[in-house]
């Protein structure tokens, strides 16, 4: 058996059941890759789950308020991904049907590559091969590609080391095979060799360096920041804002945020001129300790502090008055959740 037959034949006795490997309609399947492109499956089954129950189709999708969209998202982080499914529901729906090529699978907001070979390969059967974290280090090892995965010229060879290797005939099945065999098998640390199909002719194997793939280059693109939020009460109520600009939080609601290039002195938040514009007299009171908050490109170092604001404050505009119920209701960043789980005031 060929590389190819090797893992078409373990698919079909290992692969996982999952509920969008239930349906060919492009539409669920594009859903669930959506979910999937910074979730593990564990995790995006019950939202994949609540997100088709809710919107069985792009039409219902686009009819949706961005508010619902994103709270059904609520947890899973990355919204950027739940507003792009929704301005590309809206496509959609416009269109009349989900797209058919690849071009114009691919030319909807929020799916590159990837996304567009495994929808094209999963719904329609198309010859795409997928390139994802689990295909680059199964291809990585069983080939010793030493080329970084994250370098353009590493991305091409595996690119086209893919394709060649795609049996056109089962692209779909084979794409979910490979992707699997890499997050059941083929596993980051310690992949269990001694019972892999594909061990007799795994290069990385015979050569006892499997841990060392994928190859990665070091990239210090890594940025910390600092920031401070501040939840203003008054009268048993809590003042937030909803973001604007065309961050990866535009949209979704948070409490008066300062943000401090360096880590910041408990007097430097204290007396920040935002605060100080507000209310003079304000007095601090700190939440949690750090929490420590990791995006792909950025660490943030995120503190919450409470204060009471008088009658006279000086509230800035675009901010809103919620109670308790309400604030259950906002769409709110990861970091807000985590903080408002971590301590109740
Ligand atoms: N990860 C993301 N999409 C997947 C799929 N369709 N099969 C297996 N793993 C995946």
């Amino acid at each position: 058996m060929d590389f190819a037959e090797t893992l078409l034949s373990w698919y079909d006795t290992h692969k996982r059941d999952l509920p969008w490997r239930e349906t060919k309609d492009a539409y669920r399947i594009w859903i669930s890759e959506i979910i999937l492109q910074q979730t593990r499956v564990e995790q995006g089954w019950d939202y994949y789950l609540r997100f088709i129950d809710r919107f069985p189709d792009a039409k219902n999708l686009a009819q949706a308020d961005e508010d619902e969209v994103l709270r059904l998202w609520q947890g899973l982080g990355y919204y950027s991904r739940a507003r792009n499914l929704h301005t590309a529901a809206k496509t959609v729906a416009k269109q009349g049907s989900f797209p058919t090529t690849y071009e114009e699978v691919r030319a909807l907001k929020g799916v590159g590559d990837y996304t567009a070979a495994a929808i094209c390969s999963i719904a329609y059967n198309m010859p795409v091969a997928v390139l994802d974290g689990n295909v680059f280090r199964v291809l990585a090892r069983y080939f010793h590609v030493e080329l970084p995965i994250n370098s353009t010229k590493g991305r091409k060879y595996f690119a086209k080391l893919a394709q060649e290797l795609l049996p056109e005939a089962q692209a779909g099945t084979y794409n979910q095979a490979i992707m699997d065999f890499g997050a059941l098998q083929c596993v980051p640390a310690r992949p269990n060799c001694e019972q892999c199909p594909l061990r007799d002719s795994c290069s990385a194997f015979h050569q006892g360096d499997v841990s060392h793939f994928p190859v990665k280059e070091r990239r210090l693109t890594v940025k910390d920041r600092y920031m401070a939020y501040v939840f203003l009460h008054q009268n048993g109520k809590t003042l937030m804002h909803q973001r604007i600009g065309s961050d990866i939080w535009r949209g979704l609601y948070e409490p008066l945020l300062i943000e401090f290039e360096q880590k910041p002195t408990d007097s430097e938040i204290l007396t920040h001129s935002v605060l100080q514009s507000i209310d003079t007299s304000l007095v601090l009171h700190e939440r949690v300790g750090i929490l420590k908050h990791k995006l792909t490109h950025r660490t943030l170092y995120i503190r919450a502090f409470d204060a009471e604001v008088s009658q006279h404050a000086n509230i800035p505009s675009g901010y809103q008055w919620v109670d308790a119920r309400e604030m259950s209701q906002l769409p709110l960043p990861r970091a807000i959740e985590l903080l408002l789980e971590k301590s109740m005031p």
